[in-house]
């Protein structure tokens, strides 16, 4: 269906200092079409300049004569106009503009605003009534506001953030989001001014506007997508979930350990967000992450008559995560999908970066691919429930985050080890968020494994992985293995000359700061060996060790000699 106003009138809409006026009067003059302020419009109506209705007439009778402008202006052809801040408020202006034009919103984030705001009063002396600078902490104020109205800012057909752009860049981003609206509306597809995100063009076109509240966003070619990480969080899933317009129907994807701690909760707060929910519960353990799993799964959901507009969402640690992941991926060409992470080796790792996948008998995530999820959950609470020794194995991987990338969050850890390991609320919910946006950093560079960026997140794991093959995955958990691992790469860097004794030794004593070994004693060499060297046969090359320079900084050689990587093995399994 036709939007019957879009070729004919462009609404720009954002918080004030956005730059509404000056990009809106430039984008008419680019198109021939006049211009209009509402603010303007409304002092010609009133007599009095803005703040004297307010300060005199009240908010109310300066939204009534807003409104009256609006509305009005619905009438006229080829026009720009810019509103004020709060317009997007009342739903007769949004009626309005959704049916009358284009709706394009200005964004930027409060700093910007604190800044432009503030140069402005300088320049102009104060000589204009400033209410958002009035009063203490002016940046928390605007931060409020916008938060409060940020749900209106994105019900606009198309979004410009102005931050990193010059005012001729927003104006070309304006034009283009007219065609963009234009093209769509004449097409036939959504014409709401709430567009569901149902296609995945829409998606990868659109600028992205960030969410009010999200940790950190990703951003990757397939998919820019928020991840929330905070204490308590999972009962708030609901929202998240509607805020990232994921539809009207939630296929929950859990294992029954998980399911029978956090469950109720996850399918309460989607409930409550007016969602539909199934649930799918397979029994915990790697056995379910298999092909026949996945069968099953697409049996149900086809038994429900789960249809493309139902998203996925994994509820659980890293195998909930991969083998929901692959049946998102797979079911009718690719379902949205959510991770709600609940393990920490599947917040800092697994739930970032889309790699999903089943196992194969021949061999661990044989089976998969790369799919990103449109929303990441992370509440960093469910993890008290979450077996002790489970929780030491993904301190494993944090720590590898900071040895590779952070020596700030290495710090951290060293600090704060006691609290950690209790996780007490505040520095484990600001850890675990630190060490997912580290990994999230990586994917971003690197989304497929293709710039060679991804590689360093391997750190540790040549060992590791050889551990886990050579003990048939029976003792070692990941995150054990991946930390004695990591002692294996520190050893061989030293006998490298790239780093000295110190960091071999701080890095022993933060990992058992962790509760975590450093050693396997026994461990049959010959069997570790052979595993390293079939995963360098498998993927035909030599073994790229990631070695380390300096806590957060890394190298890979392909040049270790035999010797080396022996001795090494022999030092770690004594
Ligand atoms: N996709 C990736 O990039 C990636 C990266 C690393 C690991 N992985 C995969 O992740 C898996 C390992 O992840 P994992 O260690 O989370 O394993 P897991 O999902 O098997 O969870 C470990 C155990 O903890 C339980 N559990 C999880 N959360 C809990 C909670 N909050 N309360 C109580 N019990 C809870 C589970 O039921 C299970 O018994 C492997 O399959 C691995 O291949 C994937
Ligand atoms: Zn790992």
């Amino acid at each position: 269906m036709m939007r019957e106003g879009a070729p004919k009138r462009i609404f720009l809409v954002g918080f004030s200092y956005t730059g509404k006026s000056e990009v809106g009067w430039e984008v008419a003059r680019r198109l021939r079409w006049e211009f209009v302020d509402t603010d303007t419009e409304i002092e010609a109506l009133a007599g009095k300049s803005v703040p004297d209705i307010f300060s005199q007439d009240g908010e109310g009778r300066f939204r009534e004569i807003e409104r009256q402008v609006i509305t009005g202006i619905g009438q006229r052809d080829k026009v720009v106009i810019a509103t004020g801040g709060g317009a997007v408020l009342d739903p007769q202006n949004r009626e309005a503009m959704s049916k009358g034009g284009v709706v394009v919103c200005l964004e930027a984030r409060p700093q910007t605003i604190y800044r432009r705001l503030q140069s402005d009063a300088q320049r102009q002396k104060d000589a204009v009534v400033r209410p958002l600078l009035r009063g203490p902490d002016p940046l928390g104020r605007i931060e409020k506001l916008k938060e409060w109205r940020q749900p209106y800012y994105a019900m606009a057909d198309w979004t410009v953030h102005t931050d990193a752009l010059s005012q001729e860049e927003v104006v070309e981003e304006v034009l283009n989001g007219w065609r963009y609206s234009l093209r769509r509306f004449s097409s036939g597809e959504e014409a709401s001014i709430f567009p569901p995100v149902s296609s995945r063009r829409y998606e990868a076109d659109a600028p992205y506007c960030d969410p009010v509240g999200a940790s950190f966003v990703v951003r990757t070619s397939s998919q820019t997508y928020p991840v929330y990480a905070g204490w308590g969080i999972l009962k708030e899933l609901g929202n998240f979930f509607k805020q990232a317009r994921l539809g009207e129907c939630a296929v929950i994807i859990s294992d029954d350990v998980v399911f029978s701690h956090h469950g109720k909760t996850a399918v309460q707060t989607l409930k409550n967000a007016g969602i539909s929910v199934f649930s799918f519960v397979v029994p915990q353990g790697e056995k379910s992450k298999t092909l026949e799993a996945a069968s099953q799964i697409y049996d149900w959901l086809v038994e429900h008559r789960v249809e493309r507009g139902c998203a996925i969402v994994a509820l659980g640690g890293g195998m909930v995560g991969d083998l929901a992941g692959f049946v998102a991926a797979t079911f009718l060409r690719g379902l949205p999908f959510v991770q709600a992470p609940t393990s920490l080796l599947a917040m800092v790792d697994a739930a970032i970066g889309g790699k999903v996948a089943v196992n194969h008998p021949k061999g661990k995530n044989l089976v998969g691919a790369f799919y990103q999820p449109s929303l990441v959950v992370m509440d960093v609470e469910t993890l008290t429930t979450l077996p002790p020794r489970e929780l030491t194995s993904g301190w494993a991987e944090v720590i590898k985050h900071a040895m590779i990338l952070d020596p700030g969050l290495f710090a951290i850890l060293e600090e704060n080890s006691d609290a950690l390991t209790h996780l007490e609320r505040g520095i484990a919910t600001e850890v675990v968020q630190r060490s997912a946006a580290l990994k999230a950093k990586v994917v971003e560079e690197d989304e497929k494994e293709t710039t060679g960026r991804r590689t360093i997140l391997n750190y540790g794991h040549t060992i590791a992985h050889g551990l886990e093959t050579a003990t048939d995955y029976a003792d070692l958990l990941h995150g054990e293995a991946v930390a004695i691992g990591m002692m294996g790469a520190t050893m061989i860097s030293q006998r490298m000359g790239l780093i000295p004794r110190e960091v071999v030794e701080a890095q022993r004593r933060l990992l058992e700061k962790f509760g975590l070994p450093t050693s396997r004693p026994a461990a049959n060499i010959e069997a570790v060996s052979r595993a390293i060297e079939l995963d360098k046969k498998v993927k035909s090359k030599a073994v790229r060790w990631v070695l380390l320079k300096a806590v957060g900084e890394t190298t890979i050689r392909s040049d270790v000699p035999q010797e080396i990587v022996r001795d090494t093995l022999l030092a770690l399994t004594r």
